[in-house]
């Protein structure tokens, strides 16, 4: 049952907030997903900046785009990311290329008590499972077996399944709420290419790109979150020059 005493976190994003009952729960693991295009970088852009904007620190997490192209990105929406990360509200942390060792949990979580984040985005999560074998980023040394394996380009579904695992357990454990992307099966079969992380988060949000007799129109939808009253419907939402609005 839900508790309305239960803090919650709110991601700012008009119309949103309302279809998890005023935020996502404080410490949530939230898995946002859908295939390439669909916004998933720009909610959670928003989701950090609006935090910040109201005193909560955020750390965001990129692979596939660089700080500087997030930036940009984002600016066009109206989010002004330099200011807020000159007042240490935000930090970009980008997995480094390259061959060159090093504990990316480590990494994360050292940035997140250093700066106090209350909010984190992993994005994400797909991307650095292909990046594994080019990046020779590992997540910890505790996998460095399964590490190897990757940079021989033998990497096994069994074995991105446990790197899955492990990012998700580790990034709970830090207690702060928490969005993981991650790209959406192409079949449309799985909520998730790994076929893991669904099961493993407290709530999920799907977006979509869906024909609707006329045209194109994206879709949001939210299909589980713990200890909410969530509605299950679908919603329609733009992406304007404020970023993502929920109809
Ligand atoms: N300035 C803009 N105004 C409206 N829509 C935009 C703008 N910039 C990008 N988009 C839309 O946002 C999409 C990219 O969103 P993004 O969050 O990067 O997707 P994802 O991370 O899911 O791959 C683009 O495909 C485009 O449709
Ligand atoms: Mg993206």
């Amino acid at each position: 049952m839900a508790d309305e005493r239960m803090n919650r976190i709110s991601t700012g994003i008009k119309g949103f907030d309302g279809l998890v009952g005023g935020g996502f729960p404080e410490g949530a693991m939230v898995l946002l997903t859908g295939l390439p295009g669909v916004g998933k970088t720009i909610f959670g852009m928003q989701f950090i900046y609006n935090g910040a904007r109201k005193g909560e620190n955020g750390v965001y997490i990129c692979i596939e785009s660089s700080p500087a192209e997030l930036k940009s990105q984002a600016a066009m929406f109206g989010m002004d990311f330099d200011a807020v990360e000159k007042e240490g509200r935000i930090t970009f942390l980008r997995i480094p290329k390259g061959n060159v060792r090093f504990n990316l949990f480590q990494m994360i979580s050292d940035a997140v008590n250093r700066t106090g984040a209350k909010r984190i985005v992993f994005d994400n999560v797909a991307t650095y499972m292909v990046s594994l074998g080019r990046f020779v980023a590992l997540w910890d040394e505790t996998l460095s077996d399964v590490n190897e394996k990757a940079r021989n380009m033998q990497i096994k579904d069994a074995d991105g399944q446990m790197i899955v695992y492990s990012i998700i357990e580790q990034l709970k454990s830090l207690g702060r709420t928490c969005i993981v992307i991650t790209h959406g099966d192409e079949s449309g079969a799985k909520l998730t290419s790994d076929g893991i992380s669904e099961y493993l988060c407290d709530g999920i949000v799907k977006l979509d790109i869906v024909e609707l007799g006329r045209e194109p129109t994206r879709i949001i939808k939210v299909t589980k979150m713990r200890q909410t009253k969530n509605t299950l419907e679908l919603r329609e939402f733009e992406i304007t020059d404020r970023g993502i609005e929920v109809g």
